[in-house]
């Protein structure tokens, strides 16, 4: 089996980034998760070619987008001119398991984010960097999901009850956990993604 690190996420993202790849719509729970939290500065944790990180500044949130690959950056780079939104947006290539950002964020997303470390380590690390009183949204796969073009072995997944034990009170509130089938269409071609959603408020 392949390994999720830096050679394989370069390959997957160079047809964005040739001009071949498809701009797809922002991911459905991102704007009803954030509806309600006040506007202030977010992180996206493996942002790709930056749909939700774009979504998020153009919105008024002072974002920054985080991922592994080059590749993928560029991409959100030339959408950044797009979308005239510079200011409120910074592209960093970082590995999120090695990452040590000196500061912290209101607002902490991670989409379909699988690095080689596994999932709840990453969930862990994130989870830091959110402030006292923030957020940090999850949306990720389940096992025997299938997205944009690769298969997810258990290694790149985990259950909701998984993720929500790594958030227990005094210090988290969970606010919402839930799992979720939706239908997508890329290149025209149904796919059915099997999403775990976890948004959790740091208390502490
Ligand atoms: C399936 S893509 C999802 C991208 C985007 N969040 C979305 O929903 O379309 C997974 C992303 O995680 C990034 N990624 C994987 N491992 C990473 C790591 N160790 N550090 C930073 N980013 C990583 C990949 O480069 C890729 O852009």
């Amino acid at each position: 089996m392949h390994q999720f690190d830096k050679t394989y996420w370069e390959d997957h993202w160079a047809p964005a980034t040739a001009g071949q790849g498809q701009k797809l719509p922002v991911n459905p729970y991102l704007p009803a998760e954030t509806i309600d939290l006040p506007i202030g500065t977010a992180l996206d944790a493996g942002c790709g070619a930056g749909t939700e990180a774009l979504w998020l500044a153009e919105r008024g949130w002072q974002v920054t987008g985080a991922d592994i690959s080059a590749t993928a950056l560029t991409t959100a780079q030339a959408r950044t001119a797009d979308a005239g939104i510079a200011g409120r947006i910074e592209w960093v290539e970082a590995d999120l398991a090695r990452w040590q950002p000196k500061r912290q964020w209101d607002l902490v997303i991670t989409n379909y984010a699988h690095p080689e470390t596994g999932q709840l380590a990453l969930y862990q690390r994130i989870a830091s960097w959110v402030v006292p009183g923030g957020s940090l949204l999850i949306v990720g796969h389940l096992h025997g999901d299938e997205h944009r073009g690769h298969a997810h072995p258990e290694g790149a997944t985990a259950t909701l009850a998984e993720i929500t034990d790594l958030f227990p009170a005094p210090n988290w509130r969970i606010e919402t956990s839930c799992e979720n089938t939706r239908t997508v269409h890329p290149g025209g071609r149904a796919v059915q993604l099997r999403d775990v959603i976890v948004r959790v408020h740091r208390l502490t």
